[in-house]
């Protein structure tokens, strides 16, 4: 039986809490409630055709609250739907879709590659985190001066590390979030006036001299959080770099045949986005009455599809709990079977434009982890993945010791 409100289970077990009750109840899909409102939750590949479906469902007001608070800000992207969606998709796809990054991959590649020179004591997911932050700050035309990087990288990082905590780093998150918001609006501003010098063609630019369908400049507010919407989620890729490092640091097979196998670096970082535990879940609202299963959607009624058991289904993956980057050579490429980032087709669905810098930045630093790091001789430390965090990074954040 799913319990009667799943908000306290899904604290307690963000990842795995929906996968198991699938697994109990012996479907693809449980009712329950979440903060108290009826929501279906779903799991698996066909859940996830449905749930991508947008004539079935939209996006305007699934996001709860205390998110929009903090991750996504309030007015952006992801509450769009219909040609409103696509429009501003277009946008993102336009600054940040393949081909559109190779400086900005070439530039932290650098400086992760000089960060692993020095030698000393780093924390990897620290440092991956003020590297990302200065060099998309740079590359978007909004330039920290050093100075100004601990500080950014941390207001930054709060939002996405803090999002979904229930203690006082909420309160951080939310500062983090308004501090964000009053930065990021301040560079709107001045690319509008031009108080200060912002290079044309840059994203900031580009964002602030952008209009909608009815040809109108965004609100400066609104303006911001896209701003914010390219910045956040390119520092987030730091997650999924130490995901990297604890999986080479756990799998010392896997190192050898990296070394010996430079092409598999592909497969193995699209085994790591598959397997990671980064976010929980994704939610939507039905546009009218509708069915899935045995279970009735009001219109306007809440769906929550997880991403956990949906990249582990057993109908689209062999052994799904198993590391296994070789699964990688024959896979078909269904939109549906990975959804780390989310699912579906970029341009018409909400899934996540940064997927291929992702991937870029995942695949060069992977090489250079594998090169820089003497994998037998880490420093003592926590690598066990802390489930109960989104996402969830090790408590000593990867230690790694570069020798003189
Ligand atoms: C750590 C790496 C990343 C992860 C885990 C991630 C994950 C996600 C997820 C789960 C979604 C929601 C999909 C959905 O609602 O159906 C999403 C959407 C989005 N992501 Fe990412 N993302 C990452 C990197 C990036 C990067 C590098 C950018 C931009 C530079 C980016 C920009 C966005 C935007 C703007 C959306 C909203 C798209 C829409 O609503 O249509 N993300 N991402």
């Amino acid at each position: 039986m799913a319990p009667f409100d799943s908000t306290l289970h899904l604290r307690r077990d963000p990842y795995r809490f929906v996968g198991k009750t699938c697994a109990k109840i012996g479907s693809d899909a449980f009712k329950s409630r979440l903060m108290l409102e009826p929501t279906v939750f779903l799991s698996g590949v066909e859940a996830a055709r449905f749930f991508y479906d947008t004539t079935v469902f939209k996006r305007h007001g699934a996001a709860p609250g205390f998110l929009k608070k903090t991750l996504f800000g309030e007015g952006g992207v992801q509450g769009l739907d219909d040609a409103a969606h696509r429009h501003r998709k277009a946008l993102f796809l336009d600054l940040v879709g393949p081909g559109r990054t190779d400086d900005l991959t070439r530039q932290t590649v650098a400086a992760i590659n000089a960060l692993l020179r020095k030698p000393g004591r780093i924390v990897l997911q620290d440092a991956f985190e003020r590297i990302l932050t200065r060099s998309v700050c740079d590359w978007a035309g909004t330039p920290l001066t050093d100075g100004e990087i601990p500080a950014h990288s941390r207001m930054l990082s709060h939002l996405f590390e803090h999002a979904g905590a229930v203690d006082h780093r909420q309160l951080l998150a939310r500062w983090a979030r308004k501090r964000a918001d009053r930065w990021a609006a301040g560079r709107i501003a001045d690319a509008r006036s031009g108080r200060a010098a912002t290079r044309t063609g840059s994203v900031v630019h580009r964002i602030a001299t952008w209009r909608d369908l009815e040809g109108n400049l965004l609100d400066e507010h609104v303006a911001a959080v896209e701003l914010l919407n390219v910045l956040r989620p390119f520092v987030a890729i730091s997650a999924f770099l130490t995901f990297v490092a604890v999986t080479l640091a756990t799998r010392p097979l896997e190192v050898s045949a990296l070394r010996l196998d430079p092409a598999r670096t592909m497969w193995f970082i699209q085994e790591v986005r598959r397997t990671a535990p980064f976010f929980p879940l994704l939610a939507a609202r039905a546009r009218a009455a509708t069915q899935w299963r045995k279970h009735h959607i009001a219109a306007n009624g809440l769906v929550a599809l997880e991403i956990w058991g949906t990249n582990r289904d057993h109908t689209a993956w062999n052994d799904p709990d198993v590391f296994r980057p070789e699964r990688f050579k024959d896979w078909s490429g269904d939109p549906f079977t990975m959804v780390p980032q989310g699912g579906g087709d970029h341009a018409n669905n909400h899934r996540c434009p940064g997927e291929w810098v992702t991937q870029d930045l995942m695949v060069a630093a992977t090489r250079i982890l594998i090169e820089r790091i003497d994998w037998r001789a880490l420093p003592d430390q926590n690598l066990d993945l802390n489930m109960f965090k989104l996402p969830a990074l090790p408590k000593d954040r990867f230690i790694v010791e570069v020798p003189n």
